[in-house]
């Protein structure tokens, strides 16, 4: 267990409560509690099934944080943005709610790969101006409307996080 805590946990424990950071933050985690399996397996199983409960934050929308997470590099910002105008069939089907990928897929799965055109909506729902979208994430850091969105985003917390520290 102390293992585990030192190794694994500690880290997640300090970030977990920037929403912002939390798609990235939990895929990562999710990749390094599958990776303890070559130093533990049973835990790295009994934790990474548990979770896979939880991936709220890799859901089509959420994901969209990710665009404000200065820890993403501009190649990932860009791909997200090609997977955010691709085609989509099922164009009024609600998104999910939660990821739902097995484990084998989660290991090898991107940040890009959670985005949707669907995922726009998380804009919608808090009343964010997206004309950012149309430019380069290069110019990002200059452009009004999407600083104001991401010192709007910064202060989202992560509910759950909270509640479980309260
Ligand atoms: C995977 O686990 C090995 C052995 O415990 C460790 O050396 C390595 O840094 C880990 N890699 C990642 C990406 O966490
Ligand atoms: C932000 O970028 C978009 C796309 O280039 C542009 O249309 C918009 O005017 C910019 N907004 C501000 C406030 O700079």
């Amino acid at each position: 267990m102390c293992c585990f805590v030192v190794l694994v946990y500690l880290e997640w424990w300090f970030t977990a409560p920037s929403a912002v950071k939390a798609p990235r933050r939990d895929l990562n985690l999710m990749k390094a509690l599958l990776n303890y399996s070559t130093t533990n397996s049973p835990i790295s199983t009994a934790t990474s099934e548990k979770l896979q409960r939880h991936l709220w934050y890799l859901s089509e929308e959420l994901v969209g944080l990710t665009l404000f997470d200065e820890d993403v590099s501009l190649a990932m910002m860009r791909r997200m943005l090609e997977s955010m105008k691709r085609q989509v069939e099922d164009e009024d089907e609600e998104p999910l709610k939660r990821c739902n990928r097995d484990l084998a897929t989660l290991a090898v799965s991107q940040l890009d790969s959670f985005a949707s055109p669907k995922t726009v909506r998380l804009f919608e729902k808090l009343h964010l101006a997206t004309d950012f979208l149309e430019a380069d994430p290069s110019s990002w850091g200059t452009n009004r409307t999407y600083r104001a969105a991401q010192d709007q985003l910064k202060t989202l917390k992560v509910v759950n996080d909270h509640a479980e520290r309260g």
